[in-house]
């Protein structure tokens, strides 16, 4: 596997029943950039997600990670690899305070003050400092996916899978979430595949794209290139763009 590769998946194919959520599915992701997944809703996007991440096993195919052949992998033990991701509805810990629900993943790594310190960083780069003490059901929307994405920061991920970071947030929101998502790929160096509905956001954030329709790969490239392409046109975009 080339070294500027972070992860790979191999003829991965997912069926529920019937239904074949992914069909030979084959992806790069290049360390260092951001990657963009999109494609209509029930392409698969999330199960691809799930399937990397380890809390789906394939049918078929391989998950290679850092040069490892990670499928069939417990999500923790993917996570403690190096791999963290968030999921297309928050799922926090309702009782927890927001800084319990951060020691969770520090823990994985780290102990006493050396955790503790993480937390503290995490809590105030995601702005979330202020409301440290407050339970997490106690949050919006915003909040919660700020805490969402602190909680995969505190594993201390090489590789962060986000799930359509951007729903349910108005657009402002939005675009400041997005450039918190920018600053964790330039400053912390971290891989960010990410999946989103939002055009404009993956033309503003992806080096490149690849695009899923019906469980399989119809297009990958620089977001410009997928834009023009009619299959992609056809089956996701519309003429707009
Ligand atoms: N746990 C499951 N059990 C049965 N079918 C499932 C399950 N998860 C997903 N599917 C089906 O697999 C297909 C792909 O779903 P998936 O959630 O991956 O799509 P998606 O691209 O993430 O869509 P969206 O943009 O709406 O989030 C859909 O037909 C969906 O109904
Ligand atoms: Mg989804």
């Amino acid at each position: 596997m080339n070294s500027d590769i972070i992860l790979e998946t191999r003829e991965i194919v997912k069926k529920f029943g019937g239904i074949v959520a992914l069909n030979n599915v084959n992806i790069e992701i290049e360390k260092g950039k951001i990657t963009g997944l999109i494609g209509p809703n029930g392409a698969g996007k999330s199960t691809l997600l799930n399937v990397i991440s380890g809390f789906l096993k394939p049918d078929h195919g391989s998950v290679v990670f850092k040069g490892r052949d990670v499928t069939g992998w417990l999500p923790h033990r993917i996570c403690s690899l190096g791999l963290a991701r968030t999921f297309q509805i928050v799922k926090p810990f309702l009782n927890f305070t927001v800084e319990e629900s951060l020691l969770i993943g520090t823990l994985k790594k780290r102990s006493g003050s050396e955790a503790q310190e993480l937390i503290d960083h995490v809590l105030e780069y995601f702005e979330l400092d202020e409301l440290r003490s407050k339970r997490c059901k106690e949050l919006n929307v915003t909040q919660l996916k700020r805490l969402e994405l602190a909680r995969a920061m505190t594993t201390e991920p090489e590789l962060l899978l986000l799930d359509e970071p951007g729903a349910g947030l108005n657009p402002s929101e939005a675009s400041k979430f997005m450039k918190m998502i920018r600053e964790i790929n330039r400053k912390k160096k971290i891989t960010i595949l990410i999946i989103e509905h939002v055009m404009p956001i993956i033309m503003g954030l992806c080096e490149n794209v690849y695009v899923l329709h019906y469980g399989e790969i119809i297009a990958k490239g620089c977001p410009r290139s997928v834009c023009k392409n009619k299959q992609v046109i056809n089956a996701y975009l519309g003429e707009k763009w």
